[in-house]
Formats: structure tokens, C-alpha cells, sequence
């Protein structure tokens, strides 16, 4: 098989599992990560085969995704295994997948393959501008979270069992989240990305603010 069939093949197995998902995290979350993760790798010295494959499954494992990261794990190695993906290519792909969460690079610097870089930055970009704050309110309703409570003040967290434990509002996860998420990115592309979008994020909450307090 080619790598391009291995790539398709693995669009179809990723829009299969994520499909209808309901917190942010269904295909079309895993198909943007993956367009932006083509653009910002071409910019990139980068295996691309690992960045694409990397992206379409990233959040196989995630433990909002499926119950168990493991069991995530085995599950993509499987996938690839069975589509005859060499063993050093299925360790580098897992690699990524294990190492690029928010949660588990919390406040730590995990250090990165550059493929993992990208597809990281891909994701994160994902909790940045329009389609950060839709899926801030979508993922808000999963949980029932309210909108927004001007008596609840966002928090900042020292470790990741805090952050975790955490119920707070979508105006509050802005705060909490998404605006710190401009000076976390690895390339430059990225970078100059979520500065933009960080620029918009502000530009929302503001007219948001307004609005709440009956003005336009
Ligand atoms: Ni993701």
C-alpha cells in the first residue's frame, strides 16, 4: 500500500470512530487538525507521513474519546500494523499521540519530536479564534456548564489535578485556556496564527461583555 492509500484508508477509520462525537472532539475536529497540520509541516522539516497519520488519530487515545488512553493506544497500533505501517513509523505516530495533550504537558515542558511539534500546535490552534469559541460553548453544553456567571471568577491553576477538578463557566475556560494558548505554540507559523486568533478571542469577549450588560 502507499502512503497516500495509508492516509485515506486511516481518514475513513478516524471518521468512523469520531463520528457524531459530542464534545468538540468528533472527525471534523480531527479533519481541521489535520489540514492545518499539512500547512504548518510544509513550513517544517518534517516527516509528513507521521504528521498526517499523527493528526487523523490523535485523539483516538484521548481519554474523552474513549475510556482508556491504553487501550487507545493498542487500538491505533493495531490500525497500522494491519495496514502494514513499519514498526518504527506505528512507535513514532504513538509517540505524538501520547505526547501532545494539554493535560499531559501541563505546565511542564515535555520535550518534542518536531512532528509532534506541529500536530500539537495544530491542535491547540483548534482552541483558538471562531472555531475555539464555538467549541468552547459546544463542549460547555456537553456538560452542562453555564455559559457564562459573572459571580464565578476563572481560576488559575498550579497543577493538573486542579485543572481536572475544575467546574467552571465558558467565558471562565477563555481565561483558564484558550487565551493562554498564543505563547505555548512550537513554530512560527503557529505562532503568528494564534496571535491573530488571540486578537479575535479578545475582540469577541469584549462585544460578548456588552451585550451581557444590555448594550450593543
Ligand atoms: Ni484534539
Amino acid at each position: 500500500m502507499t502512503k497516500k492509500e495509508i492516509i485515506k484508508k486511516t481518514e475513513e477509520f478516524a471518521k468512523k470512530k469520531l463520528n457524531g462525537e459530542g464534545s468538540g472532539h468528533d472527525w471534523w475536529h480531527a479533519y481541521r487538525v489535520w489540514q492545518m497540520a499539512k500547512a504548518i509541516g510544509k513550513q517544517e522539516k518534517v516527516d509528513l507521513f507521521i504528521v498526517e497519520l499523527a493528526a487523523l488519530l490523535h485523539d483516538l487515545a484521548d481519554h474523552k474519546v474513549v475510556g482508556d488512553e491504553e487501550q487507545g493506544l493498542e487500538i491505533i497500533k493495531k490500525w497500522l500494523a494491519g495496514l502494514g505501517v513499519s514498526a518504527d513509523d506505528i512507535k513514532k505516530v504513538t509517540d505524538v499521540v501520547e505526547n501532545i495533550s494539554y493535560r499531559k504537558t501541563f505546565g511542564q515542558k515535555v520535550s518534542l519530536s518536531a512532528e509532534a511539534m506541529v500536530v500539537q500546535d495544530a491542535d491547540r490552534l483548534e482552541a483558538t479564534g471562531a472555531i475555539g469559541i464555538a467549541r468552547n460553548f459546544a463542549y460547555g453544553g456537553s456538560k452542562g456548564i453555564e455559559m457564562y456567571n459573572p459571580r464565578e471568577k476563572s481560576k488559575k491553576f498550579k497543577n493538573i489535578e486542579q485543572y481536572k477538578k475544575n467546574v467552571s463557566t465558558s467565558i471562565n475556560h477563555f481565561y483558564e485556556k484558550n487565551l493562554l494558548l498564543k505563547d505555548l505554540m512550537n513554530t512560527k507559523m503557529a505562532k503568528k496564527i494564534a496571535r491573530k486568533r488571540h486578537d479575535f478571542m479578545l475582540r469577541y469577549l469584549d462585544q460578548f461583555y456588552k451585550e451581557w450588560d444590555g448594550k450593543n
